[in-house]
C-alpha cells in the first residue's frame, strides 16, 4: 500500500460549459480552472519558486526539449528530479518536446519513428521519439507527462492535417505504451486536427478510446483568429469525457482564457505573463498597460492598490516606467510577479463565478473592461 493519492479529477461545479474542478496529483491538488506559469528551463524567469507559489500557482510547466538539451534529463534525475533541482515541491507538467522541436529547430526530419533535429543551442544532432520523450519526462519526474505529438502549422490543408493527425495518434499510442503507470502521476493525450471540425472530433474520439488521465487541446494559438480557435474548442470539448481535466496548450491573453473556460477548458499555460512582463507590458483588470509609454512617467499610482501582491501594490507606475527605461532587472522581476499574480487572480475569479452560477455575467463584464480604450 502507498499513501500517495491516485491521479484524479473531481468536477465540483458547472455553469453552462464552464467547469470548476480539482485535479489531484501525488504532489498536491490543482484547483481548476488553473493557470500554469511556464518554467521552460527549470526556472520561471526572474522569480523565486516561493514567490511563484505566493501568487497562487499550484503547478508549473517545464519543457522536456530544453531540459534534455541542457542540463540533460539524466543529470536532473541525479539531482533528485526537476522538483528538487529547481526547489519547487508542487506538481510539474512537462511538455513532450514535439512542439518545441518543430518550432525551434531548423534542420529537422520527421518520420514514422520520430523527429531528428539539430539543437538550437549548439547544433548537435538529436533524435526524439514517443518513447524517448516519455523516458525524459520520467527522468524529470513530471507529475503530468504529455504524449509526443506533431503540431501542424496554421493554415494547414485538410489532407496534411489528416496525415499529421494519424501520425500523432500512432505516437499517442506509443507514448501510452511507454508510460509507466504510478500512483499520483498522469499522462495526457493531445487533440490535434487543425481547424477542421471532423478531424478535431476524430482526434478527440480516438484519444478517448485509448484512455488518458487528461486531454489537451493542441495546435491552437498558432496564428488562427480567436473566432476559429473558439469554434474549434466548441466542437472538441463535447467529445471529451466530463470526468477528466482538459488543458488548452499555449493560450493565452486574459480574454482568451475567459473564452476557453466558457467552452469547457480547465487548464492553461502560456509565456505571455512572464514574457510580456519582461517587455514592460502589465495585464490588469482594466486592460493592458505598456509601462514604457511616456504617459506613465509621472503616474504615482501602483498597478493595483488593493492587491495582496507587493509588486502590484507597493510600486508606482512611474517607478516601473523608470526601471524599464533604465533597463533595470527589477523592472522585469516586478512586472513578471505582477502579471503572474494577475493571472492567478483571474483564475480564482473564474472559479468563484462558476461556483456561484454567474460565469456569463462575469465574462461579459470582464470583456467590456478589457476592451475599454486607454485614457
Ligand atoms: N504547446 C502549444 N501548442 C502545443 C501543441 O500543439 N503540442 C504540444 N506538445 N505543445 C504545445
Amino acid at each position: 500500500m502507498t499513501d500517495t493519492p491516485d491521479f484524479s479529477f473531481d468536477l465540483l461545479a458547472t455553469d453552462g460549459a464552464a467547469r470548476r474542478g480539482r485535479v489531484v496529483t501525488g504532489r498536491g491538488p490543482i484547483d481548476t480552472p488553473a493557470f500554469m506559469p511556464v518554467g521552460t528551463a527549470g526556472t520561471v524567469k526572474g522569480m523565486l519558486p516561493e514567490q511563484v507559489a505566493a501568487t497562487g500557482a499550484q503547478i508549473l510547466l517545464g519543457n522536456a526539449y530544453h531540459l534534455m538539451l541542457r542540463p540533460g534529463a539524466e543529470r536532473v534525475a541525479e539531482f533528485g528530479g526537476l522538483h528538487r533541482f529547481m526547489n519547487w515541491d508542487g506538481p510539474i507538467l512537462t511538455d513532450s518536446g514535439g512542439y518545441q522541436v518543430l518550432s525551434l529547430t531548423d534542420l529537422r526530419k520527421l518520420d514514422e519513428n520520430g523527429v531528428t533535429f539539430r539543437s538550437h543551442i549548439d547544433g548537435s544532432y538529436w533524435e526524439m521519439t514517443p518513447e524517448s520523450s516519455v523516458e525524459i519526462q520520467r527522468l524529470l519526474d513530471a507529475d503530468i507527462t504529455m504524449v509526443f505529438d506533431e503540431c501542424p502549422p496554421y493554415p494547414c490543408e485538410e489532407d496534411e492535417a489528416k496525415r499529421s493527425l494519424d501520425l500523432t495518434l500512432r505516437w499517442a499510442e506509443r507514448s501510452k505504451a511507454a508510460f509507466e503507470n504510478r500512483p499520483g502521476y498522469g499522462l495526457f493525450g493531445i487533440v490535434q486536427g487543425g481547424v477542421h471540425d471532423h478531424l478535431r472530433e476524430e482526434s478527440a474520439r480516438r484519444l478517448v478510446e485509448m484512455g488518458f488521465h487528461g486531454y489537451a487541446v493542441g495546435g491552437l494559438a498558432v496564428g488562427e483568429p480567436a473566432a476559429e480557435r473558439n469554434h474549434t474548442l466548441e466542437v472538441t470539448t463535447p467529445v471529451l469525457p466530463t470526468d477528466r481535466p482538459r488543458y488548452l496548450m499555449g493560450v493565452g491573453k486574459p480574454v482568451d482564457l475567459v473564452d476557453a473556460v466558457e467552452r469547457g477548458i480547465d487548464m492553461f499555460d502560456c509565456v505571455l505573463p512572464t514574457r510580456s512582463g519582461r517587455r514592460g507590458l502589465a495585464f490588469t483588470w482594466g486592460g493592458d498597460l505598456k509601462l514604457t509609454n511616456a504617459r506613465f512617467r509621472d503616474d504615482h499610482e501602483p498597478l493595483d492598490p488593493n492587491s495582496s501582491c507587493p509588486a502590484s501594490r507597493d510600486y508606482s507606475k512611474g517607478y516601473l516606467h523608470h526601471l524599464f527605461r533604465s533597463g533595470e532587472l527589477l523592472g522585469w522581476v516586478l512586472l513578471t510577479w505582477h502579471n503572474l499574480h494577475f493571472y492567478q487572480e483571474l483564475m480564482a475569479a473564474m472559479r468563484a463565478a462558476v461556483e456561484e452560477g454567474r460565469f456569463a455575467d462575469f465574462a461579459a463584464a470582464f470583456r467590456e473592461r478589457q476592451a475599454k480604450p486607454k485614457q
